[in-house]
Order: structure tokens, then sequence, then C-alpha cells
């Protein structure tokens, strides 16, 4: 998500800067963000070369080298609140001016906010892949300035998006919907109601998605899927316990499409 989160800023005329925890991820991180350019740029998706894009990228590895008159911070480290207070602590302290954003997919935005200087943490969550979906759902909180929410949305339709905006709740719209269906699809294929490859075709052309929901979960990262199933079980209730077969599933290596293996193969 970060890889894509990047390459629509860059796209958009932004500099930007991408901070991984350590050199290798930071490696790695930068040969996404050059991956994802250069496949838009064969597509003839961009309006500038994918060389004049990555000119205004600098990688770092530590949020410690973040430019401190840094407008604007996006995090997309993994569903752990403790990570991801850890992170806005030490933006917050390197980047006073910024607006804070997080694209968490179900932690409480209020929560990350606590304890942070300035009323500026925000929910700015984009979708897999960020390039291609058009949608980013702000999640607000008591206590935000419409100052913060205005800009944030400035930012996000500058990068061509439509913006949906939603109270600060567990999953907010589109993931405690989407993980809903999802997780009815994994027990359906528990039971043996149908073959992942047939659930998913009902939805598609019964039901007229553009991809069905186990597709969709092996897309998202049946690891990333659990995390947020866990979150909400704790926040909403045992409707959203994780069915077996996806923790066995994670528990053996099968992420989805990042790992190669998920409910289909890739
Ligand atoms: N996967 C999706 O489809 C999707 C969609 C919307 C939102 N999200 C949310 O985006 C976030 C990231 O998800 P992902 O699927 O990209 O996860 P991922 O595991 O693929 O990527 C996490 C990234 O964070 C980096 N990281 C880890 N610790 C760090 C630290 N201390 N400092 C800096 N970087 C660090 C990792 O190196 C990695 O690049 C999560 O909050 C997730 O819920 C994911």
């Amino acid at each position: 998500m970060g890889a894509g989160i990047v390459h629509v800023f860059l796209a958009a005329g932004s500099a930007v800067t991408l901070a991984e925890a350590d050199a290798d991820r930071a490696r790695v991180g930068a040969a996404n963000v050059e991956a994802s350019l250069r496949k838009a740029e064969e597509r003839g998706k961009l309006a500038e070369p994918a060389a004049s894009l990555l000119a205004r990228l600098s990688v770092v590895d530590d949020l410690g080298a973040l430019p401190t008159d840094t407008a604007l911070v996006v995090e997309a480290v993994p569903e752990k609140i403790e990570l991801k207070l850890a992170v806005f602590t030490a933006v917050a302290a390197r980047c006073p001016d910024a607006v804070l954003a997080s694209n968490t997919s179900s932690l409480s935005i209020a929560e990350l906010a606590k304890g942070l200087p300035g009323a500026r943490v925000i929910g700015m969550h984009f979708f897999n892949p960020v390039p291609v979906q058009a949608l980013v759902e702000l999640v607000v909180h008591d206590g935000l300035p419409d100052r913060v929410v205005a800009t944030a949305r400035r930012w996000a339709e500058a990068l061509g998006k439509t913006v949906i905006e939603v109270r600060d709740s567990p999953g907010f719209a589109t993931s405690r919907l989407g993980v809903a269906v999802g997780l009815e699809a994994i027990r359906m294929l528990e039971e043996r109601v149908a073959s992942a490859e047939d659930i998913d075709t009902g939805m598609r052309l019964g039901y007229g998605w553009p991809m069905g929901p186990l597709r969709l979960t092996d897309l998202v990262g049946l690891d990333v899927r659990l995390s947020i199933a866990d979150h909400l079980a704790t926040r909403l209730g045992p409707r959203f316990n994780a069915p077996q077969l996806l923790r066995d599933k994670v528990a053996r290596g099968e992420l989805g499409r990042k790992s190669g293996q998920g409910f289909f193969t890739w």
C-alpha cells in the first residue's frame, strides 16, 4: 500500500519522501514504487515520464530523516496499534506542522491521536491497488478541526480520488462491510457450500461485483484481513470472529497474491 500511495502522490506532482524501517526494506520499497510507475508508464497512464516522477522521490530508512517542513504524512505500516502509535509519535516530533494521516483499515483514529500534540490525526484510507482504485475514505473523529478535514480532502481530490467521509467507528464503512462478506465467503468454503471459484463467480455475475470476495481477500492479504477481523471481533462482537480456515492458511504462510497462494494460486 505504501508504494501505491507514493506512486499516486508523485503522479499528482508532489515531492515525496518514502520512509522505511531499515535500509533493506527501503531498497525494496523504492523498487516497488519504481515497478509500479514503470507499469503505469507502459500502459500510458502517466502524464510525465516515470523517470521525472522518480526524480521527486527521496528514500530514507529513519523517520528522523523526514524533512521537517513535510505537509502531510501518510503512514501505511502493518495493522498494529502500537506500531502506528510509535510511528506517529516519532513523526509528530519531527514534522510539527504535518497533517498525520493513517491508512489503517480498521483501527480507531481517536486512539491513534491520543497523546499527540495538536489535533491533526485523520484516517485517509486508500484501496488496493492504489493507482487504480478511485476511492479515499476519510475517517474523522470528534475534536478534529474542520481545517484538517478540508486539507485532507483537498489532498485526496488532487490525486483524482473520490472522497467519502465516515465517522471514526470500527472498520469505518468499507472494511466493516467488505470484511463481513469476506468472512462469510470463507465460512461457506469451510462448510463446502460451493468452490472458491463458484462463490466468487456467483457474486461477480449475480451481484455485479467486479471481483469475488475470496479473490479480493487474496489481493488484500489473508494476514491483513485476519488482523482486521480480530480487531473488529473485539469491538463489534463475535459476528467478526475469523473462521478457522483463515487462521490455518495464515499459519501456513498462504497469504494470497503476495505469497503466490491463498484461496487461489497466483
Ligand atoms: N493490503 C490492503 O489491501 C490494504 C488496503 C487498505 C489499507 N491497508 C492498510 O495499510 C496498512 C499496510 O498494509 P499493507 O498490506 O501495505 O502491509 P505490508 O505488510 O505489505 O506493508 C507494511 C510496510 O510497513 C513497513 N514497516 C514495518 N514497520 C515499519 C516501521 N516501524 N517504520 C516504517 N515502516 C515500517 C514494512 O517494511 C512494509 O513496507 C495496514 O494498516 C493495512 O490495514 C491495507
